[in-house]
């Protein structure tokens, strides 16, 4: 994976053309493909489940499929979604009745996985189990619907996020999930992202191509400039 991953939420896309959709915005320059998983009941939207996720593959798309489940309860739906195709499965530890048995699912069934911390959940819930996750995916709008504003204290979230990382010695993506554009990227990457997970500012633009070239070129000279700072 690259260092600076660019992940379509393929919420945005287009249901009736989802196979045709994500060939193409793929072939643009996106390094992995956002699977929103929601229930209605966890968060207040319903959206697609593992069989939407296998007939992607069944369409032939090979890229990896980052599943982000707000449902609740996590675990009934795991195994399926490992079936299905999956790579990484994400959840919300308050969706968890035992956090550490749904990551060692996860992690049992062959794939990555990772929490998912809304606005005003606390990075505490890293403590006991940072040494079983492979990515921490912090929510810079309220889970439940694409198109929504980035709330900026996710900032300094990410701050605190990376320094946990950099503490626990181990290789953990952090990801960012919500409200991401062309205008915000940069600033969102010097706080500490390296993935990130943009639904409406591709799949809402003609050209994905343009946008997603956009947002590496942006990043790229965000951090540059950082340097020359520092
Ligand atoms: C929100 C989802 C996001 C959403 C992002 O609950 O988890 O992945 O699709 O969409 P934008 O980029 O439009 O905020
Ligand atoms: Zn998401």
């Amino acid at each position: 994976m690259q260092q600076y991953c660019i992940a379509p939420s393929i919420l945005s896309a287009d249901f009736a053309r989802l196979g045709e959709d994500i060939t193409k915005v793929l072939a643009s320059g996106a390094d992995m493909i956002h699977f929103d998983v929601m229930d209605y009941h966890y968060v207040p939207n319903l959206t697609i489940g593992p069989v939407v996720c296998q007939s992607i593959r069944n369409y032939g798309i090979n890229a990896l499929i980052d599943v982000h489940l707000m449902v609740e309860p996590v675990d009934d739906i795991i195994p399926d979604f490992v079936k299905a195709g999956a790579n990484i499965i994400s959840f919300h530890p308050e969706a968890s009745h035992d956090i550490y048995r749904s990551l060692q699912l996860i992690k049992s069934l062959g794939c990555q996985a990772g929490l998912v911390f809304n606005p005003a959940t606390s990075l505490s819930y890293l403590e006991y189990v940072i040494d079983k996750i492979d990515i921490i995916l912090l929510m810079s709008v309220n889970p439940g619907f694409s198109g929504q504003s980035f709330i900026l204290s996710t900032l300094e979230k990410l701050r605190q996020a990376r320094k946990l990382i950099y503490d626990s010695k181990r290789n953990i993506r952090l990801a960012v999930d919500g409200g991401i554009k062309i205008n915000n990227i940069g600033a969102i990457a010097i706080a500490g992202a390296d993935t990130f997970i943009a639904g409406s500012a591709i799949f809402d633009h003609m050209d994905y191509k343009y946008i997603i070239n956009q947002m590496r070129y942006e990043i790229a000279i965000a951090k540059e400039n950082n340097k020359i700072i520092k």
